[in-house]
């Protein structure tokens, strides 16, 4: 049987810092990594950045520098990051990294030799921040199917890779494997195959910032071989087979669904080509979206920084957030508001809560030192049952990256406990001497699930988890072996507790969310990290050209009606001093169409007509948003059709 177990998170592109959709993968990657290391597996897990392209070429420029020097701080940033999280990972690839870089030659020569690369002509719709390509057809409304924004026509010289030859091949993986997870999107992949797979452009000739084609410098091999390829370089594949072939094929890649079509479909036909295993699980997971409900990217800016979020409130707390809250596989929303709540509900109120309380009680009753008398009583039960069956549920949960499920069948032991303290009353029994006995029984029941619950959250929060035991009287040397989660009686005898602060301190939420408004406000200021303020880039700032491409007009709202059959849009017709237009706008949460007709707005008056519910929108109109509410921004006292500048 093979011990060994390798895991992937996506090389993220370091075009900007690190936000909390990158923590997302990389700490359920880590958590599965940790997981295998306590059930004894030899675990490679891997992560990195992926440096080259047009997009990093593009962001450099602008800044003066070399698109080397322009990521090497923001690969920095990544590194910082995953040390502040915690994250164990083996490897850090970067794909400028020699070795990386020789190899992926030398693979694009092999493809090359054996047919499966050819030259042909590309022409497609290009991308420049999301770095695809779309036919004709891909596109929406003529825009990039992934980001809505305006997309180029290329034209070149490429070579192609015959994805198309592996049609059937990958269509016979997907539909009788559990290759892709979750279902859904298997289901997806199935269907996009099944709609016919076209040779692939796998070089440009357009930028430079890329690997070269060794047999033809004037083309770069463009992202997707150069990318994928990184978890096989990264085992020494092609040159030095020893750890390639001890931990080849991978047992999972990790990430967010819109890059599951290239693993899924890509590399596989890749490695088929190049006559090597498949990997033996792609798991895609759903976004983190913002408040908005738009997906958080570094492409737009809108990202909640990772580093103050640690700083401020822990990293376990963050770790056991983002796997709490969202079932992985979902989509889920990030807010700050849900965030400090479940740092004070399940973190502050449930587990700390439990240790706090019942190391009081054996400090109290037992002066720090519990003798276990062992006088067991029917109603210990329930309590005991629940504990023995607890790790091998939560085995299934995280095997299946059911991670959510798994917090909550520990923390349904938490609030167990919590309640057989309540029920079992110790402070009744101290008064009697004859109960001492039944005493330390209960509290040795309560600290012993406290053991098995340190076990099982140590993939998740491993700092919790060791504070948690050293309060327990178990030193960092003593083995606690994820095994020995699944026995009762474990703890010795005699327990030595040793008190400390509180494992997660509680906070005032509005405290908190005003604080974090202002810290998100200086952020934005900066257009960046305010943690990392040495980084001087500033993906967030636009040049003065930028702005004027953007006509303000005052317009004046002469009738408003409700979109049919949407929750959120309001169909305004407003006067813009020239003539009347329609414009939709997303905010009938926040207004009545009363309380809108007669004032004068700020409109976008150049936006180009988009389709909103079957309404076309001609413009749009100026409202701030803050942590509670949307507010129209009136300017009654200016007439319409004066311009904004
Ligand atoms: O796609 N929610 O890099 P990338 C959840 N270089 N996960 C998110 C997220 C969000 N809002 N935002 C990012 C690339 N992620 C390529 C990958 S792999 C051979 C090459 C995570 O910087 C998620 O894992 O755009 C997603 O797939 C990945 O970051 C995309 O990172
Ligand atoms: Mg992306």
């Amino acid at each position: 049987m093979s011990n060994k177990f390798y895991i992937t998170t996506p090389i993220y592109y370091p075009s900007a810092n690190a936000h909390i959709g990158h923590c997302y993968s990389t700490i359920a990657a880590d958590v599965v990594a940790r997981y295998k290391r306590l059930r004894g597996f030899d675990v490679l897990f891997s992560t990195g950045t992926d440096e080259h392209g047009q997009k990093i070429e593009n962001c450099a420029k602008k800044l003066g520098k070399s698109p080397k020097e322009f990521v090497d701080p923001i690969v920095e940033n990544f590194k910082n990051l995953w040390k502040l999280l915690n994250i164990s990972y083996d490897v850090f690839i970067r794909t400028t990294d020699k070795n990386h870089v020789d190899s992926v030659g030398k693979i694009f020569n092999k493809l090359y030799e054996k047919g499966e690369i050819y030259k042909g002509n590309y022409s497609g719709w290009y991308c420049v921040p999301c770095e695809s390509f779309f036919t004709d057809t891909q596109l929406v409304d003529g825009k990039c199917p992934d980001c809505g924004r305006e997309v180029v026509k290329q034209n070149e010289e490429a070579y192609f890779f015959k994805l198309s030859k592996y049609q059937d091949k990958i269509l016979n993986l997907l539909r009788t494997t559990d290759f892709v997870e979750p279902e859904s999107r298997k289901n997806e992949m199935i269907k996009f195959v099944e709609e016919g797979l076209q040779d692939l452009c796998v070089s440009r000739s357009s930028f430079s910032w890329g690997i070269p084609v060794d047999f033809d410098p004037s083309h770069v091999i463009y992202v997707w071989i150069d990318a994928l390829s990184n978890y096989i370089t990264l085992l020494g594949y092609p040159d030095d087979l020893n750890n390639f072939n001890k931990f080849w094929p991978a047992d999972v890649h990790i990430m967010a669904k819109e890059i599951v079509r290239f693993h899924a479909v890509i590399w596989p036909a890749i490695l088929m080509a190049l006559d090597l295993p498949v990997p033996k699980k792609i798991f895609g997971h759903g976004w983190i979206l913002y408040g908005s409900g738009e997906k958080m990217s570094k492409s737009k800016g809108n990202v909640v920084d990772p580093f103050i979020l640690c700083d401020r409130y822990g990293t376990d707390s963050l770790r056991y957030f983002l796997l709490r809250e969202i079932s992985f596989g979902s989509d889920g929303f990030f807010s700050n508001e849900s965030f400090i709540k479940r740092i004070n509900s399940d973190l502050a109120n449930d587990l700390g809560n439990l240790l706090s309380r019942s190391t009081a009680l054996v400090e109290k009753y037992f002066d720090s030192c519990l003798i276990y008398d062992k006088e067991y009583s029917a109603e210990d039960d329930n309590l005991i049952s629940l504990s023995l069956s607890l790790t091998k549920k939560c085995e299934d949960y995280v095997e299946n990256f059911k991670f959510s499920n798994y917090l909550a069948e520990i923390w349904n032991l938490v609030s167990e406990c919590n309640k057989y303290i309540d029920s079992c009353a110790p402070w009744n029994l101290s008064k009697d001497d004859s109960k001492r006995g039944r005493l330390s029984t209960i509290l040795y029941n309560v600290l012993e699930s406290l053991r098995v619950i340190s076990i099982l959250i140590n993939p998740i929060m491993p700092s919790s988890s060791k504070k948690i035991q050293n309060q327990l009287g178990l030193t960092d040397s003593e083995q606690i072996s994820w095994e020995s989660s699944k026995n009762w009686g474990v703890l010795p005898n005699k327990i030595k507790i040793i008190r400390k602060e509180a494992l997660f301190p509680r906070f005032d939420l509005d405290e908190e969310l005003k604080e974090l408004e202002n810290l998100n406000v200086k952020l934005n200021d900066m257009g960046n990290s305010i943690v990392e303020k040495n980084n001087e880039i500033q993906t967030n700032m636009i040049s003065i050209d930028d702005f004027s491409k953007v006509k303000l007009i005052v317009a004046k709202i002469l009738e408003c009606e409700a979109v049919k059959k949407s929750k959120k849009l309001l169909k305004l017709t407003i006067f813009d001093g020239k003539s009347k237009r329609t414009v939709v706008s997303g905010i009938s949460q926040y207004y009545l169409p009363d309380q809108l007709i007669g004032h004068n707005i700020v409109l976008v008056s150049n936006l180009l007509p988009a389709k909103l519910c079957g309404v076309e929108s001609n413009g749009m109109i100026l409202a701030a948003q803050d942590s509670e509410t949307v507010k129209v921004i009136f300017v009654d006292n200016i007439s319409p059709g004066s311009t904004i500048r």
